[in-house]
């Protein structure tokens, strides 16, 4: 009840951002004590927000820290249900693990865990994925699509769609997308997704989509190998971005893209991941466990998989390796 009261709170505050909100308007709408008001007022003053309180005018909020905690998101979710419900750690192993549990235990579609830091931030291929606090979005979005297993591969796509579609709503940056699902910007990743199933014979229990997004890093953030190939939304645009906007926008443009597929189907997600495409029509080469293939990448199948044509003229289905340009 303390924490939707204080989410509450924020929201009036917001609202009304910098202008009073008188404390008897805050207690008749939020149905609550003077000194209810005041304790919430001095944890989110604790939590960065800075809140000037003068006598008979009431509470201003003046400025906002760069949180991702459910009431800082929850100002940015929008009318949809992505993002309703909001798990929130300040640091976590991994937020793939918590949505994993969370899933199995029923929680609805639209269920997101983020993180400020992960201690242990898993990428595709078993690697790590560097997730250090106050930088970027580490989330976890649950969902539970009524499609069969193949088709699985076609949400990685649609989730690469509505990213690349928010950095530039956000930010104003063109953002590319390298099959599956690597986002560029400038030809320098930006952010991943990690795509995970819980399953049973050939039916989809819940899919739970991992998102990491660079926000606000500064070069030196990086380690000399890794800034070579890698970038954020701060170094591209010269500017701070509020994390919880990103997350807000994110989720709306995920949850129109997925309406509109389990409507329609893939057609309308392939044509916007091909004009974001930055590999095709490109001589790359595939790696994977199995070995690589060179070749032309001619295209994606209606399934989301990748077409890589070989200098014999055979074409391969690429189903998950890694792209060299
Ligand atoms: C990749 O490009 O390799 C995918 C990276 C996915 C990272 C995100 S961050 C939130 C979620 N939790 C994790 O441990 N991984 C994903």
């Amino acid at each position: 009840m303390g924490a939707m009261m204080k989410e509450a709170l924020l929201h009036m505050l917001s609202e009304n951002e910098g202008e009073f909100v008188s404390g008897q308007e805050i207690s008749n709408k939020l149905n609550c004590s003077r000194t209810a008001i005041w304790k919430h007022i001095s944890e989110l003053r604790n939590s960065g927000y800075t809140i000037e309180a003068v006598q008979k005018r009431g509470y201003r909020l003046v400025t906002s820290p760069d949180l991702v905690t459910a009431e800082e998101v929850s100002l940015y979710t929008g009318n949809g249900t992505f993002g309703k419900k909001i798990t929130y750690k300040s640091s976590v192993k991994s937020t793939q693990e918590i949505a994993h549990s969370l899933a199995r235990e029923g929680a609805p579609e639209g269920s997101i865990v983020l993180a400020d830091e992960q201690t242990g931030g898993r990428g595709r291929l078993g690697r790590a994925w560097q997730s250090p606090a106050g930088t970027g979005v580490w989330m976890s979005l649950i969902l539970k699509p009524n499609i069969p297993l193949q088709k699985a591969p076609q949400l990685t796509l649609l989730i690469a769609v509505a990213a690349s579609k928010a950095i530039e709503k956000v930010a104003g940056l063109e953002a590319e997308i390298k099959w599956p699902n690597d986002i560029l910007i400038k030809g320098k990743k930006t952010a991943g997704i990690l795509t995970e199933l819980q399953a049973e014979a050939d039916s989809i229990h819940s899919v739970i989509v991992g998102i990491g997004m660079n926000v606000n890093q500064q070069t030196e953030h990086f380690s000399d190998e890794i800034a070579q190939i890698a970038t954020s939304l701060a170094i591209e645009g010269r500017q701070t971005y509020k994390r919880a906007e990103v997350i807000g926008v994110l989720l709306q443009e995920i949850e129109t893209l997925y309406r509109q597929y389990l409507e329609n189907g893939f057609g309308v997600i392939k044509l916007l991941w091909e004009a974001r495409a930055f590999s095709l029509g490109k001589r790359i080469t595939a790696r994977s466990v199995t070995g690589s293939i060179t070749g032309y990448a001619k295209g994606i199948t209606e399934e989301g998989v990748l077409l890589l044509e070989d200098d014999r003229g055979q074409v391969h289905s690429i189903y998950s390796a890694d792209i060299e340009i």
